[in-house]
């Protein structure tokens, strides 16, 4: 597999100036992954490079025209010889979970298209879903309503980015964590709570079975605390 290539589309290029950052910046570094962001208006014509119109139908709010967009999709489309997954992000997509991360993770090309104001014309989406060449997913990264999909478009690609293969350092720490443990019944758990030195901190001691050297009952607490946090959340 060639190095993922992820293009993100939007107004505000600064906004995703954190993909420089940590984890994520060094696997553009260490060329593992290769991150690409373009300013839609670039891709808009007439004299006042405008991008969004009013609403058919009457309401509050301007909607993005579609033009700029397939412009814009199209030329980053170009560069690459694979399937395109195209992810428009909106509070009316599908919820982003884990699953979706470890499946977004093993795809070659990903192009984010971060809407503002009250969302991209809805033709992009139906275009794009008759492009052989594309797949097309609306996703939501929860159920509030946030100004642009800039910072939903950060939070996807790093739950994606750290899942690439050589991207952490450790990868038995990715079977570890929450959304990714299971029990006995294929259940999906939260973390069990982490512990570090010193052993008595402020009145409070770390669980002694942490402290037994008995691999397995530690797994057991482990797996019981995850079920217990797991059961709590849902309540
Ligand atoms: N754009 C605005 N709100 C959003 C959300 N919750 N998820 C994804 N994109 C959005």
């Amino acid at each position: 597999m060639s190095k993922p290539r992820f293009d993100v589309i939007t107004i505000f290029p600064d906004y995703l100036a954190p993909l420089s950052l940590s984890l994520v910046g060094k696997a553009q570094e260490n060329e593992l992954i290769d991150i690409n962001v373009h300013d839609l208006r670039d891709f808009a014509t007439g004299v006042h490079k405008s991008v969004d119109d009013t609403p058919y139908g009457g309401g509050a709010g301007m909607v993005m025209a579609p033009e700029p967009w397939a412009s814009a999709i199209d030329s980053v489309a170009e560069k690459v010889d694979q399937p395109h997954e195209l992810i428009i992000l909106t509070p009316a997509g599908k919820k982003f979970d884990q699953a979706t991360a470890y499946e977004l993770a093993s795809k070659e090309h990903l192009i984010f298209a971060c809407g503002r104001y009250e969302g991209i014309d809805f033709r992009v989406t139906e275009h794009y879903r008759t492009q052989s060449t594309f797949t097309v997913r609306e996703i939501s990264i929860g159920d509030y309503v946030l100004n642009g999909g800039e910072v939903a478009a950060l939070v996807i690609l790093e739950a994606i980015i750290r899942l690439i293969p050589g991207v952490i350092g450790n990868p038995a720490s990715l079977e570890e964590e929450s959304h990714s443990i299971r029990n006995g019944s294929d259940q999906q758990l939260v973390e069990y709570p982490s512990y570090t030195k010193p052993q008595e901190w402020r009145g409070l001691e770390v669980p002694a079975v942490l402290l037994s050297g008995n691999h397995g009952e530690i797994a057991r607490w482990r797996t019981q605390q995850s079920e217990i946090r797991t059961k709590k959340l849902q309540e």
